[in-house]
């Protein structure tokens, strides 16, 4: 006959056993989940391109930026940084690299989402190469999980050009 006191103690080894086997299902489901966001930025309006006082080009964009990253979030996601860059090269630099827009995030409920905006930064280039000039345009995002390693991810939509003269 087994004593009350074994019995406790094999009960309390079950409960241990079956805690540590969920949260490695728990972790693992985590690593397992394999995201598929989607992403459509579209150029709306060109609302100007201009030389500034200083030289430089600057351009104003009106965009729809529309996004699916609800499959980036798992149980173990705290928020999603996300940034839309736009990405060209000059003669000077190889990979120019300009953030117009951002957000956070909070949850999967907000993580598909479509915002016509136009760029939140300024979009200049250090000289005046923005006229006729071909760009990219790069949503990144950044999953920061409550606990575990930060992963990055990106959608690039390419074929952009900007107008050949300032309007
Ligand atoms: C923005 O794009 C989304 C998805 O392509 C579309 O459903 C929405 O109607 C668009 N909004 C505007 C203002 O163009
Ligand atoms: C846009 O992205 C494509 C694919 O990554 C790349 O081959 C191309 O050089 C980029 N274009 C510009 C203007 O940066």
């Amino acid at each position: 006959m087994h004593s009350f006191g074994y019995r406790l103690n094999v009960l309390l080894t079950q409960a241990v056993t079956l805690l540590a086997l969920m949260c490695v299902i728990a972790s693992l489901s985590d690593t397992l989940n394999v995201p598929s966001p989607s992403a459509d930025v579209r150029v709306l309006h060109i609302n100007w391109l201009h030389k500034q006082r200083n030289g430089n080009d600057e351009v104003s964009l009106t965009m729809n930026i529309s996004a699916d990253l609800r499959s980036t979030f798992t149980w173990n996601t705290k928020q999603v940084f996300v940034f839309l860059a736009a990405e060209y090269e000059t003669e000077k630099n190889h990979l120019n690299q300009i953030s117009l827009w951002d957000a956070i995030i909070p949850s999967k409920e907000q993580a598909k989402f479509s915002y016509h905006t136009i760029n939140k930064y300024r979009f200049t280039d250090q000289g005046n190469n923005l006229r006729g000039q071909e760009y990219n345009l790069t949503l990144h995002w950044h999953v920061m999980p409550k606990t575990g390693k930060m992963f990055s991810d990106k959608v690039i939509t390419t074929g952009y050009r900007l107008p050949e003269t300032y309007v």
